[in-house]
């Protein structure tokens, strides 16, 4: 059994303006000690796919599907027993750590707490366990450093405090959403660095929503592409990177610079991200797509396995079977 079994998700927020359908019936897995990447452009639907499943979606927000967790659905738990999934059994890290750190409360504070409330140790054992995870995440001289509050700390410290934090309780499961984008490169791939190294020590699970798609590459052995609130397409990394069969999935890797090919081939996709409010009945690409035909505009295309790819699935009507 998965350990995180998603099933046709929709994620709709009333606004002012009429309904957003921001996740529009998306359905994955992920296995016990995985590391799953989902990418596609700003407003595809990534944040809000990982908010559904941890029930942090905004007031005006609400998910329906199943997002079975260890084989229960998260969507039907008590409030009481989601905080306790959420707080010992799935760990989220976003991308700016000081709007998750109290800057008000020193760091040992902050993170005993988390053990004394859901482990029941002792405020003593908790602090020993802090500096032992802060050791984990090579914080240089953490024992001393834990009393410190969190504005006393570079961006990418507070960023390895955070990860710290949400492995706190050795959670199956980490989502990590843009956890690098605020940091500079050097900083971004220690992180990445370090999220390896955990993902080996404690077979942590790893959901990582990030733009970065080297960062993908080089780290996730599979990858899920979004695009106005759907899966495009999906499979394992390296086969979905060398040889992209959906327009969007190449028409992204296109867009990313790389020193082993002419800068003449590099191009962003022309055209402007769907608008949420109103999807079309198609497909939601087809007015980007150069590939777009017949059905494109007014049928839906399912995700299904494609022929010729083992484990590749993709919903598309017009793939590129050829073009690289
Ligand atoms: N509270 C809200 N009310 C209305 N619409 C919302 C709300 N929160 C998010 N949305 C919309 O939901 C859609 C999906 O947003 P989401 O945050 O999942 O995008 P994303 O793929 O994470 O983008 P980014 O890469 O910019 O973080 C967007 O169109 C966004 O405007
Ligand atoms: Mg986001």
């Amino acid at each position: 059994m998965a350990l995180l079994d998603i099933e046709d998700l929709r994620v709709t927020f009333t606004t002012g303006d009429g309904e957003v359908n921001a996740v529009n019936g998306v359905s994955f897995s992920v296995e016990e000690g995985e590391t799953l990447a989902i990418v596609g452009e700003s407003g595809s639907g990534k944040s809000q796919t990982a908010f559904a499943a941890m029930g942090l979606l905004a007031r005006n927000g609400r998910a329906t599907g199943q997002i079975r967790y260890d084989g229960r659905n998260l969507l039907d738990l008590k409030q009481k027993e989601l905080n306790r999934v959420r707080s010992e059994e799935i760990g989220m890290i976003f991308q700016d750590p000081m709007t998750s750190l109290n800057p008000y409360m020193r760091i040992s504070d902050q993170m005993a707490e988390v053990l004394t409330l859901h482990k029941g140790m002792t405020k003593r054992d908790a602090v020993a366990e802090a500096v032992k995870m802060l050791d984990a995440v090579k914080i240089p001289d953490a024992k001393n450093r834990i009393t410190m509050f969190p504005h006393e700390f570079s961006g990418g410290m507070r960023q390895r405090i955070m990860i710290a934090m949400a492995l706190l309780c050795q959670p199956r499961l980490l989502i990590a959403d843009e956890p690098t984008t605020a940091l500079d490169v050097t900083v971004q791939a220690q992180i990445m660095e370090l999220m390896a190294e955990i993902r080996q020590e404690f077979g942590t699970a790893i959901i990582l929503i990030t733009h970065d798609l080297g960062i993908v590459a080089d780290t996730c052995e599979r990858t899920l592409v979004m695009y106005g609130g759907q899966i495009m397409e999906t499979g394992p990394t390296d086969q979905l990177f060398e040889r992209p069969t959906h327009p969007y999935t190449l028409g992204l890797l296109r867009a990313v610079p790389r020193i082993d090919r002419d800068d003449e081939t590099l191009s962003t996709i022309a055209g402007e991200p769907p608008d949420m409010s109103r999807l079309p009945k198609g497909c939601p690409f087809t007015p980007r797509c150069a590939w777009a035909h017949g059905p494109c505009p007014t049928v839906r295309p399912e995700l299904l396995p494609a022929e010729g790819y083992p484990m590749l699935r993709r919903a598309c009507h017009a793939p590129v079977e050829e073009v690289k």
